[in-house]
């Protein structure tokens, strides 16, 4: 972690969240975030669209920032079931994610959908968090930093900067698994992200952008997680499910 990057703790609820469940979630989230404030991070929560709405106001007033899953290229237009990038910005979110494995994999989702998606987010004044990451059959043939580099090249808009994405590395077989890469396998994939961002971006921005790790963190791993020189915070996927082990893994970035 850096001074320069203010840790960010990012809850990706995916396909879960029914009123019942999800408002008393965000709820003890925002009242924990108002006792502790000024916190020494910043925490988003990721609904499902269907969530969003309800989230946004309980949010409201506090410093939880709300985002959605995914979003749209296009700002508008005959696109059934899908959501635009503006949709979700006029609702109150402030960040969506984009190129998750679960939609590369689920949705057929290639690079240049995903820098279209993002560069909508951005168009819109989202801040994108663009996720990468391998599968295990490209981890086992040692291909990992070839495959994550690419996805970036492929993913990252040519007019990012630290205002408007966010990149996350969530290696796809530590998903849910329980299983993660060891930290020193962790950092070697961010160093080398910081220098890729520094090779399409530029210095400021290689310096200045937050890069995430991403799948099976916890509170149990989250100090040595958070702790590495590049990692600038977590995407959390089944952990922030539970408010107290939620707050517990961004309390590890204090
Ligand atoms: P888990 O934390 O459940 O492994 O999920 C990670 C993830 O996919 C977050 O986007």
């Amino acid at each position: 972690m850096s001074v320069q990057r203010r840790p960010l703790i990012a809850g990706n609820w995916k396909m879960n969240g029914l009123r019942e469940t999800a408002i008393p979630l965000v709820g003890e989230l925002a009242t924990k975030m108002n006792t502790a404030a000024p916190t020494s991070f910043d925490m988003l929560v990721c609904p499902p669209a269907t969530m969003i709405d309800a989230v946004v106001d309980v949010a409201y007033e506090t410093d939880l920032a709300v985002g959605g899953q995914d979003c749209h290229m296009a700002e508008s237009g005959a696109h059934t079931g899908d959501i635009s990038a503006q949709m979700l910005k006029d609702l109150g979110c402030s960040y969506v994610i984009v190129g998750h494995s679960e939609r590369r994999t689920d949705h057929g989702e290639m690079d240049d959908v995903v820098r279209a998606k993002a560069e909508a987010a951005q168009a819109a004044g989202l801040i994108a968090v663009v996720c990468v990451g391998e599968t295990e059959a490209e981890r086992d043939k040692g291909i990992t930093i070839d495959v994550v580099a690419a996805q970036i090249a492929g993913s990252v808009p040519p007019d990012s900067n630290a205002g408007n994405v966010v990149v996350a590395y969530e290696p796809v077989w530590a998903i849910g698994t329980g299983r993660t890469p060891t930290s020193d396998e962790i950092q070697d994939v961010h160093a080398m992200m910081r220098g890729k961002i520094l090779e399409l971006l530029g210095a400021d921005e290689a310096a200045s952008i937050h890069l995430l790790y991403g799948g099976s963190v916890k509170p149990s791993n989250a100090v040595e997680l958070m702790g590495l020189a590049d990692v600038d915070g977590a995407l959390v996927g089944g952990a922030s499910l539970s408010h107290d082990d939620f707050w517990a893994i961004a309390e590890a970035c204090s």
